[in-house]
Protein backbone atom coordinates (compact mmCIF):
# COMPACT_ATOMS: atom_id res chain seq x y z
CA UNK A 1 0.00 0.00 0.00
CA UNK A 2 1.09 3.55 -0.83
CA UNK A 3 2.34 5.60 2.29
CA UNK A 4 0.42 9.14 2.76
CA UNK A 5 2.60 11.88 2.92
CA UNK A 6 2.36 13.51 6.25
CA UNK A 7 0.58 17.08 5.37
CA UNK A 8 3.22 19.74 6.12
CA UNK A 9 1.85 22.24 8.67
CA UNK A 10 1.68 25.40 7.02
CA UNK A 11 3.19 28.41 9.08
CA UNK A 12 0.72 30.79 11.03
CA UNK A 13 2.05 34.32 10.81
CA UNK A 14 0.09 36.96 12.88
CA UNK A 15 -0.24 41.04 12.70
CA UNK A 16 2.63 41.11 15.44
CA UNK A 17 4.85 38.66 12.74
CA UNK A 18 4.33 40.98 10.26
CA UNK A 19 5.50 44.21 12.00
CA UNK A 20 8.63 43.14 12.23
CA UNK A 21 9.12 42.75 8.41
CA UNK A 22 8.26 46.03 7.39
CA UNK A 23 11.21 47.66 5.24
CA UNK A 24 12.94 47.77 2.44
CA UNK A 25 15.51 44.87 3.26
CA UNK A 26 12.88 42.82 4.83
CA UNK A 27 9.44 43.28 3.65
CA UNK A 28 6.66 40.57 4.15
CA UNK A 29 2.86 41.51 3.10
CA UNK A 30 -0.07 39.55 3.70
CA UNK A 31 -2.72 39.19 0.96
CA UNK A 32 -5.74 36.57 0.99
CA UNK A 33 -5.19 34.47 4.24
CA UNK A 34 -1.54 34.31 2.69
CA UNK A 35 1.82 36.05 4.06
CA UNK A 36 4.79 36.46 1.30
CA UNK A 37 8.36 37.63 1.69
CA UNK A 38 8.53 40.28 -1.10
CA UNK A 39 11.89 41.58 -0.37
CA UNK A 40 13.52 40.36 -3.32
CA UNK A 41 10.26 41.44 -5.38
CA UNK A 42 10.39 44.94 -4.22
CA UNK A 43 12.95 46.42 -6.41
CA UNK A 44 10.45 44.58 -9.64
CA UNK A 45 7.39 45.65 -8.62
CA UNK A 46 5.68 47.65 -11.92
CA UNK A 47 3.81 49.83 -9.23
CA UNK A 48 7.01 50.84 -6.92
CA UNK A 49 8.77 49.44 -3.81
CA UNK A 50 7.66 52.13 -1.59
CA UNK A 51 3.95 51.60 -1.75
CA UNK A 52 4.29 47.83 -1.14
CA UNK A 53 6.39 48.67 1.99
CA UNK A 54 3.55 51.24 3.17
CA UNK A 55 1.60 48.14 3.04
CA UNK A 56 3.26 46.05 5.45
CA UNK A 57 2.30 45.24 9.00
CA UNK A 58 -1.55 44.71 7.93
CA UNK A 59 -3.83 43.00 5.78
CA UNK A 60 -3.29 44.18 2.48
CA UNK A 61 -6.11 42.08 0.78
CA UNK A 62 -7.98 45.79 -0.13
CA UNK A 63 -5.45 47.95 -1.11
CA UNK A 64 -3.96 45.39 -3.39
CA UNK A 65 -7.35 44.16 -4.82
CA UNK A 66 -8.29 47.85 -5.28
CA UNK A 67 -5.34 48.36 -7.65
CA UNK A 68 -7.19 45.81 -10.00
CA UNK A 69 -3.81 43.37 -10.44
CA UNK A 70 -3.66 41.24 -13.59
CA UNK A 71 -4.30 37.48 -13.10
CA UNK A 72 -0.30 37.19 -13.82
CA UNK A 73 0.11 39.42 -10.59
CA UNK A 74 -1.76 37.29 -8.62
CA UNK A 75 0.23 34.24 -9.71
CA UNK A 76 3.34 35.86 -8.82
CA UNK A 77 2.66 36.03 -5.40
CA UNK A 78 2.59 32.38 -4.58
CA UNK A 79 6.05 32.37 -5.40
CA UNK A 80 6.77 34.50 -2.49
CA UNK A 81 4.06 32.60 -0.03
CA UNK A 82 6.16 31.41 3.39
CA UNK A 83 2.59 30.82 5.66
CA UNK A 84 -0.91 31.46 6.68
CA UNK A 85 -1.73 34.89 8.19
CA UNK A 86 -3.68 34.63 10.87
CA UNK A 87 -4.95 37.76 11.13
CA UNK A 88 -7.88 37.21 13.52
CA UNK A 89 -10.44 40.39 13.11
CA UNK A 90 -7.56 43.33 11.90
CA UNK A 91 -9.74 43.85 8.95
CA UNK A 92 -13.18 43.90 10.68
CA UNK A 93 -11.62 46.47 13.36
CA UNK A 94 -10.01 48.49 10.58
CA UNK A 95 -13.67 48.78 8.70
CA UNK A 96 -15.01 49.47 12.30
CA UNK A 97 -13.09 52.28 12.97
CA UNK A 98 -13.28 53.67 9.50
CA UNK A 99 -17.17 53.40 9.76
CA UNK A 100 -16.86 54.92 13.21
CA UNK A 101 -14.92 57.95 12.09
CA UNK A 102 -17.91 58.65 9.16
CA UNK A 103 -20.49 58.51 11.41
CA UNK A 104 -19.14 60.72 13.71
CA UNK A 105 -18.45 62.80 10.89
CA UNK A 106 -22.26 62.31 9.83
CA UNK A 107 -23.20 63.35 12.90
CA UNK A 108 -21.31 66.48 13.28
CA UNK A 109 -22.24 67.82 10.20
CA UNK A 110 -26.27 66.99 10.56
CA UNK A 111 -26.07 68.23 14.25
CA UNK A 112 -24.29 71.48 13.61
CA UNK A 113 -27.20 73.81 13.16
CA UNK A 114 -24.52 76.58 11.62
CA UNK A 115 -23.19 73.60 8.90
CA UNK A 116 -26.69 73.41 8.19
CA UNK A 117 -27.37 77.15 7.39
CA UNK A 118 -24.02 77.37 5.82
CA UNK A 119 -25.05 74.65 3.17
CA UNK A 120 -28.50 76.50 2.82
CA UNK A 121 -26.86 80.13 2.45
CA UNK A 122 -23.66 79.89 0.86
CA UNK A 123 -24.92 78.59 -2.98
CA UNK A 124 -28.38 81.37 -2.32
CA UNK A 125 -25.29 83.74 -2.05
CA UNK A 126 -23.50 82.59 -4.87
CA UNK A 127 -26.37 82.88 -6.83
CA UNK A 128 -27.66 86.51 -5.86
CA UNK A 129 -24.06 87.75 -6.63
CA UNK A 130 -24.16 86.30 -9.73
CA UNK A 131 -27.30 88.30 -10.53
CA UNK A 132 -26.77 91.39 -8.83
CA UNK A 133 -22.94 91.85 -9.20
CA UNK A 134 -22.98 92.21 -12.97
CA UNK A 135 -26.37 94.29 -12.79
CA UNK A 136 -25.22 97.37 -10.02
CA UNK A 137 -21.61 97.12 -10.01
CA UNK A 138 -19.75 96.36 -13.64
C1 LIG B 1 3.48 41.70 -3.23
C2 LIG B 1 2.54 41.49 -4.04
C3 LIG B 1 2.40 42.24 -5.32
C4 LIG B 1 2.66 41.78 -6.57
C5 LIG B 1 3.18 40.39 -6.96
C6 LIG B 1 2.34 42.87 -7.48
C7 LIG B 1 2.49 42.80 -8.85
C8 LIG B 1 2.23 43.82 -9.72
C9 LIG B 1 2.30 43.74 -11.15
C10 LIG B 1 2.72 42.50 -11.95
C11 LIG B 1 1.95 44.94 -11.64
C12 LIG B 1 1.84 45.34 -13.15
C13 LIG B 1 0.37 45.44 -13.54
C14 LIG B 1 -0.36 44.12 -13.42
O1 LIG B 1 0.08 43.11 -14.01
O2 LIG B 1 -1.38 44.11 -12.70
C15 LIG B 1 1.67 45.80 -10.53
C16 LIG B 1 1.30 47.12 -10.61
C17 LIG B 1 0.97 47.91 -9.55
N1 LIG B 1 0.84 47.51 -8.25
FE1 LIG B 1 1.39 45.73 -7.50
N2 LIG B 1 1.91 43.95 -6.78
C18 LIG B 1 1.92 43.60 -5.44
C19 LIG B 1 1.52 44.36 -4.38
C20 LIG B 1 1.00 45.60 -4.47
C21 LIG B 1 0.46 46.35 -3.38
C22 LIG B 1 0.31 45.87 -1.94
C23 LIG B 1 0.09 47.54 -3.88
C24 LIG B 1 -0.54 48.66 -3.08
C25 LIG B 1 -1.70 49.05 -3.22
C26 LIG B 1 0.38 47.56 -5.29
C27 LIG B 1 0.17 48.60 -6.16
C28 LIG B 1 0.44 48.59 -7.50
C29 LIG B 1 0.32 49.74 -8.36
C30 LIG B 1 -0.08 51.15 -7.94
C31 LIG B 1 0.66 49.32 -9.65
C32 LIG B 1 0.75 50.17 -10.89
C33 LIG B 1 -0.56 50.15 -11.62
C34 LIG B 1 -0.47 51.01 -12.87
O3 LIG B 1 0.53 51.70 -13.07
O4 LIG B 1 -1.44 50.94 -13.63
N3 LIG B 1 0.94 46.35 -5.62
N4 LIG B 1 1.83 45.10 -9.37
Amino acid sequence: MAEVEPVKPTKMYAVKDLKQHTTEDDCWIAISGKVYDVTHFLDEHPGGFDIIVTNTGKDATEDFEEIGHSNAAKEMLAKYAIGDFDGGDVKKTNRASISAVKAKQANLQSSNPVLKLLQVLLPLLVILAAIFVPKYLL
